[in-house]
This record gives structure tokens, C-alpha cells and sequence, in this order.
């Protein structure tokens, strides 16, 4: 039984004041649920990543980062190595995010090379794929979310694998409030659960989340994560306020 994961990837939003503020307003929201059964993390911008770190761990909320870069250290400006996101408090990165892919030039090799750098540091990567919607259209979406899954994971061995996060993120279903349809979301599940079989076998595989990301809100979530290989959702817009992304968490537990 995998525990359900619902993480908050809150992008180029909130001010170190906003996004204390909102780990506080979760944190209320999350302890009115009552014993927790989902695991909750949220992903500030790195600005905001030391200044929410204890009232994170306080409300039993995990901490993650947005992106990472794959050397540890050295002439890289601008970039951020997973050591220092583990020094600030980080559990979690995501790699590989299609809008990191599509506007900051993340190829398929460097998402392997950034998961591989995260697990390096003793880190949970969040690997992202998901196909366009012309690719969809075109009937490419099982062959695109396999080129970008196989390249992701190449360099992660077998003894890391179980701890690996996949989210599955139709990048037309980002931002644009039209969610996959459960059956369509988990069709690409099941077929990235046969892909990670074939890499990393059978008992390794049925450890590993598979997220579901892409206009999630209270009112879908929980008919998504019904799904037998959705373990969970990455979270956007809907986790930049308490009270939606609480809701969110709530379907995940299966509360009413
Ligand atoms: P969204 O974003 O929930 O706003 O669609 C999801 C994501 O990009 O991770």
C-alpha cells in the first residue's frame, strides 16, 4: 500500500511574509482533518524555502524545492545544487517540471542528471513528464511520457528507485482548469508503472508514487486519486490557497 502524497508546487508566487503566512493558515486547516493519513508537502520558491522550514516541520508538512542543478558546486550562476537544498531544509525537488522544460531549456538528459544529483544528496526527486496537446492529439502521448521517463530515470540505480516520485503532468491539463479525465490519467499510470517495471522490476516498482498533475482542485481530486496507480497529486494553482489545497488533501484521505 503506497501512502498517498499531495504536494504543493506554489511556482513564481508569495513573498517570505505571504508564504509564512500561508504555512500557517495550512497548518490550521490540515490539524482541523485531524490524524493524518496522506503524506503533504509543499513547494515554495527558493527564497522562502529557510523562512518556512520549521513551521513546515511544526505542521508535519514536508518541504520541497521547485528545481535543482546537478553540480554540487562551482562557477554556475544563478543555480542551486541539491546539497544546498537539503542544507535549507528540503525533502523534496521536482525536476523535469514542463515548464522548466519548455521556457528554461531542461532536456531529457539533464532531468536524469538532476534526479540523479537529488538522490546524491539524499533527496526524493519528483520527476515530471507529460505530453503537449498536439502530441496527444497526434496519438504520441504513450511513446513522448516514455522518451522522457526513460531518459529520467537511466541514471538511477535499483537501490534508489523505490524512494523516486513520478508526476504525471498532461501539459495541457497545466493551469488551464481542464483536468485529465480519470480513466485518461490512469491509462498513462498504468503505462508508466509497466515502464519502471521493465527498468526496475516488479517489487521495486509497486513501492513508487505516481502523481497526477494538472488543474487538480477539491472537486476532482478525489475521483483522480480512486485510481489504482495515482498515488497522489502535484498540485499548482489550487495549493496557493489553505482552504483548496486542504480540500485537496482531505479527498485524498478519503474524507468527506
Ligand atoms: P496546476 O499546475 O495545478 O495549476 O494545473 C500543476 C503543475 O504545474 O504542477
Amino acid at each position: 500500500m503506497r501512502t498517498k502524497l499531495v504536494a504543493g508546487n506554489w511556482k513564481l508566487h508569495k513573498t517570505v511574509a505571504e508564504a509564512r503566512a500561508l504555512v500557517e493558515e495550512l497548518s490550521v486547516r490540515l490539524r482541523g482533518l485531524g490524524g493524518r493519513r496522506a503524506e503533504v508537502a509543499v513547494m515554495p520558491p527558493f527564497t522562502a524555502l529557510w523562512a518556512v522550514r520549521e513551521a513546515c516541520s511544526a505542521a508535519g508538512l514536508q518541504l520541497g524545492a521547485q528545481d535543482v542543478h546537478w553540480e554540487e558546486q562551482g562557477a554556475f550562476t544563478g543555480e542551486v545544487s541539491a546539497k544546498m537544498l537539503r542544507d535549507v531544509g528540503c525533502q523534496y525537488v521536482i525536476v523535469g517540471h514542463s515548464e522548466r522544460r519548455a521556457m528554461f531549456g531542461d532536456t531529457p538528459e539533464n532531468v536524469g542528471k538532476k534526479a540523479a544529483a537529488v538522490l546524491g544528496a539524499g533527496l526524493v526527486p519528483i520527476i515530471c513528464v507529460g505530453e503537449t496537446l498536439a502530441e496527444r492529439e497526434r496519438g504520441e502521448t504513450m511513446a513522448v511520457v516514455r522518451a522522457q521517463l526513460e531518459a529520467a530515470v537511466a541514471p538511477v540505480t535499483a537501490g534508489d528507485a523505490p524512494t523516486i516520485v513520478i508526476a504525471y503532468e498532461p501539459v495541457w491539463a497545466i493551469g488551464t482548469g481542464k483536468n485529465a479525465e480519470t480513466y485518461q490519467a490512469q491509462e498513462v499510470h498504468e503505462h508508466i508503472r509497466g515502464l519502471l517495471r521493465s527498468a526496475f522490476g516488479e517489487g521495486v516498482t509497486d513501492a513508487i508514487r505516481i502523481l497526477y498533475g494538472g488543474s487538480v482542485k477539491p472537486s476532482n481530486a478525489g475521483d483522480l486519486m480512486s485510481a489504482p496507480d495515482i498515488d497522489g497529486a502535484l498540485v499548482g494553482g489550487a495549493s496557493l490557497s489553505a482552504d483548496s489545497f486542504a480540500g485537496i488533501v482531505a479527498a485524498a484521505e478519503n474524507r468527506p
